[in-house]
């Protein structure tokens, strides 16, 4: 057994923005799956808006997320048989939420991406795959993102873009944990957690 991450405690405040970096391999992206209930920890708790992540089954947990938080992973997961604006629409739809395949196209002009609407994942580059992976976790207005590397593969104009839209939903308030390797990024973070070998430093 290999053990990832290693007495890590921590708490994001509501509303608040946290950046974690650290470098490849230190647990970044290990801890945001274990904050969104992705991963389970071996021990510990994880508790997000009053409700204790670890003690939910698969369904509890699913149900949470659909209606209080979205993910942006790393390899962006998103579903290769639907187009761009059926991926976005989907979250909207499983969160509840009405006009799905229209705000699916609004958030996607959003991000840039309203030439792309009817494209398969296949078919775009890993910066507008990220994109849409983006504008599907925030297009239902989750309390919580969690974002891991969300600029990592963009230019630095479409970067800042994405940046500003980042921090527009923190102003709107919705907490924020994001990986990142961009030092503007963390810049603009409340706070920013160093990790490295699976332990806080910093
Ligand atoms: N499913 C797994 N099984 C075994 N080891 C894993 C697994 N997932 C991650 N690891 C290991 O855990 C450590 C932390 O991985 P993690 O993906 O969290 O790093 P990271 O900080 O996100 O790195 P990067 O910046 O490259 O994305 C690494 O040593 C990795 O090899
Ligand atoms: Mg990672």
């Amino acid at each position: 057994m290999v053990t990832i991450l290693k007495g890590v405690s921590l708490e994001v405040k509501r509303g608040e923005t946290l950046g974690l970096v650290g470098p490849s391999g230190s647990g970044k992206s290990s801890l945001l799956m274990l904050l969104g209930g992705l991963e389970r920890a071996t021990s510990g708790t994880v508790r997000a808006l009053g409700q204790d992540l670890s003690a939910m089954n698969e369904d509890g947990l699913a149900r949470f997320r659909r209606g209080n938080m979205g993910v942006v992973f790393q390899s962006f997961h998103l579903i290769p048989t639907m187009t761009a604006q059926e991926n976005v629409a989907l979250a909207l739809e499983l969160a509840g939420q009405g006009d799905a395949l229209e705000r699916a196209a609004a958030e996607l002009e959003a991000v840039g991406l309203g030439h792309r609407l009817g494209h398969y994942p296949s078919q775009m580059s890993g910066g507008e795959q990220q994109r849409v992976a983006l504008a599907r976790a925030w297009a239902p207005r989750p309390a919580i993102l969690l974002a891991d590397e969300p600029t990592g593969n963009l230019d630095s104009t479409t970067g800042a873009r994405i940046m500003d839209l980042l921090f527009g939903l923190r102003d709107q308030g919705a907490t924020l944990v994001m990986v990142t390797h961009s030092p503007e990024l963390a810049e603009r973070c409340d706070r920013v957690l160093r990790l490295a070998d699976g332990r806080i430093v910093a």
